[in-house]
């Protein structure tokens, strides 16, 4: 043997990783409702957007059929003006705030069935849709599947145009935290804090999620608070865009929501082209985002991007790992990716040997905690995020590196929302589906076309 291992030792690491992948099926399966997949069976028992393409993507190269329901069910529940609702509601489960307190058919544009939520979340659909097709191993049924959801896709990001930018700019706004995907992460501190309610004129409610997990490991009741609060106020408006934006006190436009519209325009743009239909809106929506992401939201002192505070009229002050996102998008020029790859060394902890991972705040922020939801644990989303776009700039071994952290994690933790920087404990939600679709991902390396699913490497 030429390297000097023994053939034993030779076949360890395929076969761990089998059983691996045996698990993260298995996660899979047991969250599935029939018609989709719950991200954890008691935590968040309905579908949620973001997650379930990312449940498609970790389902695309072992059951086409899977992937497509799930978003195929994801769907149905998108609204008439195009929003695609960040929850489609389960009959009969247990979660706070589930549609009785949403009350979306106080709007005209919700659907009766499925009930859903009013807001969205990061847009990553096109993107899992085009995996979808090419992973599949029926290509000629995942090309009609591909024709059914392209004007729905189109839709969506119409709306973001439409509803959440401003005249001028191709960056897109949120209005709730829950729209960002990272919740309670300090980048929404400043603005919540500014935010003026009378707490007694609350909607009454009670929490769920605290008596199913670790009420340390979810965001604060102050903050569920802030949340209920604008709930509460865009249901007053009947969900109504224009309306929401004259008088929402919570509008930011976030790095991470934007990078992944960047590329899920570049992949709808390849979607249109498969089909035979016109690219050529996606291709430009795309480019006006990455454009303004450059002009607007470098900030070059740090060597990341951040976000926009539309209401403030100024940059969030908080510096986090998902200012690294405009990587996975191919946005930053070549000198500007080399210095974001030395600023990674601010969030990075040791987690998953031989990996490495960034945490959701850097471990020297004052604010740091470990546990605390998107306050400092490692979350596979945005580590799947940074490997993708570490790839996309030529850091194959960091890129690998993150790779190894995401599934070393799970290997050894199990399969959950989110992980402790300081030991690799699992915390929050318990045999977590998205985690365990990235985990198949990523350990699908070998078999991917690189050019084909990261775009190609960026020369500027
Ligand atoms: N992530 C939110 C929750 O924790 C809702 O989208 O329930």
């Amino acid at each position: 043997m030429s390297d000097g291992l023994l053939e034993s030792e030779r076949t360890v690491e395929p076969a761990d990783d089998a059983e691996l992948i045996g698990k993260a099926k298995a996660v899979l399966e047991a969250n599935w409702l029939g018609h989709a997949t719950s991200p954890s069976r008691r935590l968040y028992p309905h579908q949620w957007s973001w997650d379930a393409a990312c449940i498609a993507m970790g389902y695309a190269s072992w059951n086409q059929e899977r992937a497509e329901t799930e978003l195929r069910s994801l769907f149905s529940g998108q609204w008439r003006n195009g929003l695609l609702p960040h929850i489609v509601f389960t009959d009969g489960a247990r979660y706070f705030p589930g549609p009785e307190f949403w009350q979306t058919e106080r709007s005209r544009d919700a659907p009766e069935w499925p009930r859903t939520s009013g807001i969205v979340q990061p847009p990553i659909h096109a993107t899992a849709a085009l995996q979808v097709y090419r992973l599949a191993s029926d290509r000629a049924r995942a090309a009609v599947f591909l024709e059914e959801l392209l004007p729905k896709l189109a839709a969506w990001h119409a709306y973001l145009y439409r509803e959440r930018a401003q005249t001028d700019g191709g960056l897109v706004e949120i209005w709730h935290p829950w729209e960002s995907g990272m919740d309670n992460s300090p980048l929404w501190d400043v603005a919540l804090e500014r935010m003026s309610f009378d707490a007694e004129l609350l909607p009454e409610y009670e929490r769920v999620d605290v008596e199913v997990a670790e009420a340390a490991e979810r965001p604060s009741d102050g903050e569920y608070d802030r949340y209920v609060y604008l709930v509460s106020v865009f249901r007053e408006l009947a969900y109504d865009s224009s309306r929401i934006k004259r008088v929402t006190p919570f509008a930011l436009q976030p790095v991470l929501f934007n990078s992944l519209l960047v590329q899920s325009n570049r992949d709808l743009a390849e979607i249109a082209r498969i089909v035979g239909d016109n690219p050529e809106q996606f291709q430009t929506w795309a480019e006006s985002t990455a454009s303004a992401l450059e002009e607007t939201l470098w900030d070059d002192e740090h060597a990341v991007y951040v976000d926009y505070d539309v209401e403030a009229g100024g940059r969030v002050g908080a510096r986090t790992a998902a200012g690294l996102a405009p990587l996975y998008a191919g946005v930053p020029t070549r000198p500007r990716a080399e210095r974001m790859v030395e600023s990674l060394a601010d969030s990075r902890v040791e987690v998953g040997y031989p990996g490495w991972a960034v945490t959701s705040l850097a471990p020297s922020d004052p604010g740091f905690q470990p546990a605390r939801y998107w306050r400092g644990p490692v979350w596979p989303i945005l580590n799947w995020v940074l490997q993708r776009g570490l790839d996309r700039y030529g850091y194959a071994t960091l890129a690998a590196e993150v790779r190894s952290a995401i599934v070393e994690l799970a290997r050894s933790a199990g399969f959950w929302e989110h992980y402790s920087p300081a030991t690799g404990r699992g915390q929050g939600g318990e045999h977590f589906a998205w985690t365990a679709a990235l985990v198949l991902d990523v350990l699908r390396e070998d078999e991917l076309e690189p050019e084909a699913l990261r775009g190609p490497k960026i020369a500027h």
